[in-house]
């Protein structure tokens, strides 16, 4: 049994209150409400949640539950507070932490009277960096107390939906705890152990992401079939059907694929076929804007790989990967490929080198292709992975050939610089200087 205090009983706070209560843990709901302390005082919800009502009504009638608007009162009789108040948009669509700073200077001040180690557990949608920027540096000021050994802090993202928010309390998809120190860490999960889901300990900055990739993931996903329904019903079939189908393949679909951030598509397929679905929707007067995006996002990776190599003027680089993917000599819309012609153009001194796309082992359409249009990319390739390492200063890998990662674990030099656009490696993993595109 924890003692845990809950600041803010929106719809966060009560369903988390209630259900940590009915978990058997002894919880002090606060909020600078009245009508709200008040209501749970009565055992009465104040937001309106499926199963809420009864489930508040046992657990205030027991003792298990019970809210209050002091701050000191709450702290002094807890271990363990969860910060749920609100985080609502500014005017300008920034992220407004008033609220959240209000609470830590209240849950600060409240510490410097207390001797026992306390945890502060941040459960609002924060941006990354605020626990660490806003919330330890005015906890640690008010309280003249050190985070990490005085108190302990964590992020503890909130993954219920409004509408099921008890159900999903009992069974989230996961627990992810964002932690300063183990303590902490140890001390919340001891708070959720009951409950049935994956547990992820990770740092803070970590559990504050991943609550906006989630967030950010889901909204893409129903404009993502919004969109497609929208074609599908212009084209006269049924979008049920086709999203069926489409979540029946757990391979490419809904799966880790294609989730992993790094370098740009191409190839012969996503660039053409996204074109001529978007062409087609606007043809029949459907608007697509999320799928219009997809094409003008993928540039922006290209470019940021052009001016980060900008950057090395007068050193050589050399290209790890020329085709768009590994495995294959395909080199249609290789992205890669667009960068090594920008900085030809620039007048930087390179060389390639691509184990699938070599002259001599080339045929048919892709021999023609790199002949006829790209000879002078040709004319740079190099015979072998460690010739190129040998002679480059600012090594880009584009693709995950083992082969690659061989030669950068063992062949790399101090002065070199490695620029992975595919995580490969891990920087402790080569002696020279790492850079990760999106890491
Ligand atoms: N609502 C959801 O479905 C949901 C799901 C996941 C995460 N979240 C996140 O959780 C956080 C809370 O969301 P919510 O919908 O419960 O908000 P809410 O606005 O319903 O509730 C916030 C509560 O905090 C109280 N409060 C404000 N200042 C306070 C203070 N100094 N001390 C005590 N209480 C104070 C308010 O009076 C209010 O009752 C937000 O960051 C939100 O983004 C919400």
């Amino acid at each position: 049994m924890t003692r845990v205090s809950v600041f803010g009983l929106g719809y966060v706070g009560s369903v988390s209150g209630a259900c940590l209560a009915k978990m058997g843990h002894h919880v002090i709901g606060v909020d600078a409400n009245p009508s709200k302390v008040d209501l749970i005082n009565q055992g009465l919800p104040p937001v309106i949640e499926t199963g809420l009502s009864e489930l508040l009504a046992g657990v205030t009638k027991s003792g298990a539950f019970a809210a209050t608007e002091s701050w000191q009162e709450a702290i002094a009789a807890t271990d363990v507070a969860l910060v749920c108040v609100g985080t609502p948009s500014s005017p300008n669509g920034s992220l407004s932490t008033d609220l959240v700073k209000r609470v830590s200077e209240q849950i600060g001040a409240a510490l410097a009277a207390r001797n026992e180690y306390f945890v502060v557990a941040i459960r609002s949608t924060v941006l990354p960096g605020t626990v660490e920027g806003i919330v330890v540096p005015v906890l640690e000021a008010r309280s003249g107390k050190k985070a990490g050994s005085d108190f302990g802090v964590c992020m503890v993202p909130e993954f219920l939906r409004e509408g099921t928010s008890v159900k999903d309390f009992y069974h989230p998809p996961k627990t992810v705890i964002g932690q300063l120190d183990c303590r902490a860490g140890e001390s919340v999960a001891g708070l959720f152990a009951g409950i049935e889901a994956p547990m992820v300990r990770t740092s803070i900055r970590v559990a504050e992401s991943l609550k906006y990739a989630d967030n950010a993931f889901h909204a893409v996903k129903v404009t993502f079939a919004n969109e497609i329904g929208n074609i599908c019903k212009a084209a006269g079939c049924d979008s049920h059907e086709v999203m069926k189908i489409f979540c029946m393949d757990t391979k490419l679909n809904l799966s880790p694929y294609y989730l992993k951030p790094g370098f740009a598509f191409g190839g012969s397929c996503l660039p053409k076929d996204l074109r001529a679905l978007t062409y087609h929707a606007h043809g029949m007067d459907i608007q697509t804007p999320l799928l219009d995006s997809i094409l003008a996002s993928n540039k922006k990776q290209i470019e940021r790989v052009i001016t980060l190599l900008q950057g090395y003027k007068g050193r050589s680089l050399g290209f790890l990967g020329l085709s768009f993917k590994h495995g294959t000599d395909d080199l249609r819309e290789s992205p890669i490929l667009e960068v090594i012609e920008t900085m030809i153009g620039k007048g930087f001194h390179l060389g390639i080198y691509d184990e699938f796309v070599s002259i001599a082992r080339l045929v048919g359409a892709n021999k023609e292709y790199i002949q006829k249009e790209i000879p002078h990319v040709s004319s740079l390739m190099r015979a072998s992975a460690e010739e190129l390492v040998a002679d480059s200063d600012v090594l880009v890998v584009s693709n995950s050939s083992d082969k690659f990662r061989e030669v950068l674990t063992q062949m790399t030099r101090k002065d070199q610089v490695v620029v992975d656009l595919v995580r490969i490696i891990e920087a402790s993993e080569v002696k020279s200087q790492y850079y990760g595109i999106c890491w």
